[in-house]
């Protein structure tokens, strides 16, 4: 049976993975992105995998303080992730594929956020609720530049 402390770090692995697999599609887009608003998305990109890879620290982390080891390997935190989304064909497809990670995500920490709930971890739930807010604010703001 899994414990609600269990459930709490398990959820914790999951949101770890899927930002990894954000962070890595994101800074991808960086490089690769093209078209009239290269100089927008660019920069827009890196300020979003900065955040991500920074989040990455603070979630791994907290699994530490909860008594759990943080992924040693690309597997073990890949493990929860998902599949990647496929190439984008043009900046406006980076764009569209992100919001719908963005949302996955959201998702996931929604989930995640009410293990910590049941678990009393306070803490873990404030940290997700932080990175919650976030997505959603890049969700608008992806939204609002699709016109
Ligand atoms: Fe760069």
């Amino acid at each position: 049976m899994t414990t609600a402390n269990q459930a709490d770090i398990d959820a914790l692995n999951t949101v770890l993975g899927q930002t990894f697999r954000l962070y890595v599609q994101t800074h991808g887009y960086h490089w690769n992105v093209e078209g009239p608003s290269f100089r927008q998305l660019h920069d827009l990109f890196e300020a979003q995998y900065r955040n991500l890879w920074s989040a990455l620290d603070d979630i791994a982390e907290r699994i530490r303080v909860k008594g759990a080891y943080a992924p040693r390997t690309v597997v073990e935190l890949m493990a929860n992730a998902g599949p990647e989304a496929d190439p984008a064909k043009s900046a406006e497809d980076m764009i569209a594929k992100l919001i719908a990670e963005h949302r996955a995500i959201s998702g996931t920490l929604r989930d995640a956020i009410s293990s910590a709930g049941e678990a009393g971890d306070e803490v873990t739930a404030g940290l997700l609720t932080d990175r919650l807010e976030w997505h959603e604010t890049e969700i608008w703001m992806m939204t609002a530049s699709q016109g």
